[in-house]
């Protein structure tokens, strides 16, 4: 199992914001997570990477997630002042078996398409190498468990795309369990092998999009199924 949650609550100054969430995430599973904004994505993200843990006050539940977790959010929280493989390589403490920090490094950087870009400041990037570099940065810690809060959210149309092949591709390759939050119902569509829908503090649907490579049209009713339980309005017209 890649993470078990069981009857998680969290609250902010008497406001429940997840209520009583079960979520099971299976090995090398890929699931996405859907929800309005301010329902509670990043609340349930940060409780399972271990930035808020369940004893903090306002917490309750269990939550179980494996040895190795990884992040990466919408922005690429790389560290200015260290260039791009010494950002992908910092805290690198486990046994690397023999091989440099630096050299792991490279081999994610090249696992991205970023080999090139080794050497350069994170200020210099574009977006999309940005968070291809924070995609690195997770990779080298071989994780059981990747989390992606939105990481695709500030990038244009093009790169994105780009960036879903990829991490489907490090995904095949990796098998990590993954739970990517995202706003973007086709994004989800396309990359998970089960989506949920996160409303009023818990799980309030779940769908398995089916076979890949996914077919747009085949695609269309279960779509219009997951924006209208977003609460979206969908017209033929948009
Ligand atoms: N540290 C905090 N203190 C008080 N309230 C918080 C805190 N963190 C989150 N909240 C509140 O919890 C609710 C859920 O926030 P969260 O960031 O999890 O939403 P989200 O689903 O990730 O939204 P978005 O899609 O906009 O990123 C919001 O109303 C937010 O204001
Ligand atoms: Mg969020």
């Amino acid at each position: 199992m890649s993470a078990r949650v069981h009857g998680l609550v969290r609250e902010f100054g008497g406001r429940r914001i997840l209520d009583d969430l079960d979520l099971t995430i299976g090995d090398g599973e890929f699931v996405a997570l859907l929800g309005r904004s301010g329902s509670g994505k990043s609340t349930l993200l940060r409780l399972l990477a271990g930035l808020d843990s369940a004893g903090d006050t306002g917490v309750s539940g269990t939550v179980e997630v494996p040895g190795s977790v990884a992040v990466a959010f919408q922005e690429p929280r790389l560290l200015p002042w260290r260039v791009v493989r010494d950002n992908v390589s910092l805290g690198l403490h486990r046994d690397l078996g023999g091989d440099t920090a630096a050299r792991v490094a490279e081999r994610a950087l090249a696992e991205v398409g970023l080999t090139e870009r080794a050497d350069a400041w994170p200020l210099t990037l574009s977006g999309g190498e940005a968070q291809r570099a924070s995609l690195a940065r997770a990779l080298v810690r071989e994780p059981q468990l990747l989390l992606l809060d939105e990481p695709f959210g500030a990038l244009d149309a093009l790169t994105r795309i780009t960036m879903h092949r990829l991490v489907l591709d490090l995904w095949r390759r990796h098998r990590p369990g993954v739970l990517l939050v995202t706003h973007d119902v086709d994004e989800a569509l396309l990359l998970a092998d089960r989506v949920l829908v996160l409303a009023d503090g818990r799980i309030a649907a779940e769908h398995h999009p089916g076979d890949r490579p996914r077919d747009a049209d085949r695609l269309a009713p279960l779509r219009r199924t997951v924006l209208d339980e977003l609460g979206v309005e969908v017209t033929d017209a948009a």
